[in-house]
């Protein structure tokens, strides 16, 4: 049976670092006789510059045709005076909505060559291994109404809505209660119950559903508190689920426990497991172009794509393991160099994951 994986480089840093992980899944296909074919789009500010919009049709439909989809990363200066609308972050959100990929799985392991990295001390930091449940499709960055409306007075008012349904909240919980019985068996949910009513019901749903998973530890823990502790004492932590913004804050916070945002992937995923893989940073425009960006966190996406939508275990270990390998070697990008080791560039270091492959 043929899969189709698509990719899409996006903008900034996007391309170079897709293009690293194409080779790689490439080889990987070879290698793992996975008969895997691949597609490519445009979406985001590549996108609106030849068609206007951030997320063609010929990219959706493309989208829900693929078994799996790689993205790099989108935005940038170029379009920032754009309409909200048309702007290139809504050619992801609009896939993340439309495909419905709802799971965010965001996790910050941190590798132990990389413990020097992370500006917090190694103590603190080492063996780190977290998994952060983010709600991808709702809450407030979806809920309506939103806008800037004029008031009587005259004056504008930015407004948005945080909203969860109950069988919105059970379905992330059930995706995280099921991480955490994979793992160490202990969840985290992170609200903002002493003040948001939403965050109540969020709570009492994980409540609920504490009763399903009996196996499982489950504590909750107000946000401002868990960006306080994830600093503090990160290894308390095994999985933690919280709402779409509040994922959005405290991953890029746990990204950089691990050294460096340039080493996260991302998997999300909807109720079929057809998922979207991207890393968790952004598309850097300042260092696009300049072939420095680390394309790591792609490179582990699209091994995070092999286990979790495509079901290839062994190769998506394969990519792992060799991610480790080119680190153990001494090899890292600007984000990740320390004293002693080989400075190489986005693509030394892509050429170097396919020869430990
Ligand atoms: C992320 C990004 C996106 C988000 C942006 C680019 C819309 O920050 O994937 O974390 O906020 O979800
Ligand atoms: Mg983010």
């Amino acid at each position: 049976m043929s899969r189709t994986v698509l990719m899409l480089p996006g903008d900034g840093i996007g391309p170079e670092i897709v293009a690293e992980a194409e080779k790689v899944l490439h080889k990987i296909n070879e290698k793992f006789e996975l008969g895997l074919t691949f597609e490519s789009g445009l979406v985001g500010g590549a996108a609106i510059d030849e068609t206007d919009s951030p997320l063609p049709d010929d990219t959706l439909d493309k989208a829900r045709k693929a078994d799996a989809i790689v993205l790099g990363a989108v935005g940038g200066p170029k379009w920032d005076s754009l309409p909200m609308a048309k702007r290139p972050e809504k050619g992801l959100l609009g896939l993340r909505s439309s495909l419905e990929l709802f799971a965010n799985l965001r996790p910050a392991i941190l590798y132990p060559q990389l413990a020097s990295a992370s500006s917090l001390k190694p103590e603190v930091v080492s063996g780190l291994d977290i998994m952060i449940v983010r709600e991808l499709t709702g809450g407030i960055y979806f809920g309506q109404p939103r806008g800037v409306r004029e008031l009587e007075s005259g004056e504008r008012q930015g407004y948005n809505t945080y909203a969860y349904t109950e069988s919105e909240i059970r379905r992330i919980g059930r995706v995280a209660f099921e991480a955490a019985q994979q793992r160490g068996k202990k969840l985290c949910s992170v609200d903002k119950a002493n003040v948001l009513e939403v965050t109540v019901l969020w709570r009492e749903i994980m409540e609920d559903l504490r009763r399903e998973y009996p196996d499982v530890e489950l504590s909750h823990m107000y946000v401002d508190n868990a960006a306080m502790q994830l600093v503090r004492a990160p290894k308390q932590f095994d999985v933690i689920v919280t709402g779409n913004m509040f994922g959005d804050i405290l991953s890029d916070e746990a990204a950089m426990l691990t050294g460096s945002i340039g080493m996260l992937p991302s998997a999300s995923l909807n109720s079929e497991k057809q998922g979207m893989y991207e890393p968790c940073h952004g598309s850097a425009p300042d260092i696009a172009g300049q072939g420095v960006a680390n394309p790591l966190a792609t490179i582990l996406s699209a091994a995070m794509m092999l286990r979790y939508s495509l079901g290839e275990e062994k190769a998506a270990e394969n990519i792992e393991a060799a991610v480790s390998k080119v680190l153990d070697q001494g090899l890292r990008t600007a984000d990740i160099m320390s004293e002693g080791a080989k400075k190489v560039s986005t693509r030394e270091m892509g050429e170097a994951v396919l020869a430990a492959l």
